[in-house]
């Protein structure tokens, strides 16, 4: 499955850790390489580029591969990436939305996601563990 993050998120660790915990973004894919069986491949990625994240994307729709996806500030305004995200939908191929914060909490601009209409779900306020729990769903047979 791809595990994509967007801008800012290469800063983990260093970047408000008591918004984002202490975690650096290969931290968190060290947890997830060890937390999932050994046949599951996590490809995890960053970019601060919405160009690079939508390619990303379209990769995912020509492959038929499950996205778990952290759209960081792209969430709230990015129709470019929602639209991309929508050809997932469109293919049947699951989305999972995730956030390490609870953006309901935080500043008025992050209740809004333009991202969550299109994904099978959202996961937000976990820290790490979001990721975790949404690769946990994703590995569950759904009918
Ligand atoms: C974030 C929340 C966004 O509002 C913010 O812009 C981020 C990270 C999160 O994981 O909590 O960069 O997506």
């Amino acid at each position: 499955m791809l595990v994509l993050n967007g801008p800012n998120l290469g800063r983990l660790g260093s970047r408000e850790p008591e918004v984002y915990g202490s975690d650096t973004l290969a931290d968190i894919g060290a947890k997830l390489e060890a937390s999932v069986p050994d046949d599951v491949v996590i490809d995890l990625r960053q970019t601060d580029d919405e160009g690079v994240l939508i390619g990303w994307i379209h990769e995912a729709v020509d492959r038929g591969t499950p996205v778990v996806l952290n759209p960081a500030a792209f969430t709230h305004y990015s129709y470019g990436l929602r639209d991309a995200a929508a050809l997932l939908k469109q293919a049947g191929i699951p989305l999972v939305e995730v956030h390490l914060s609870n953006p309901h909490t935080r500043e008025t601009f992050r209740h809004t996601s333009v991202i969550s209409g299109v994904a099978s779900g959202v996961i937000a306020g976990f820290g790490a563990e979001s990721y975790r729990l949404a690769i946990d769903w994703l590995l569950r047979p759904h009918g």
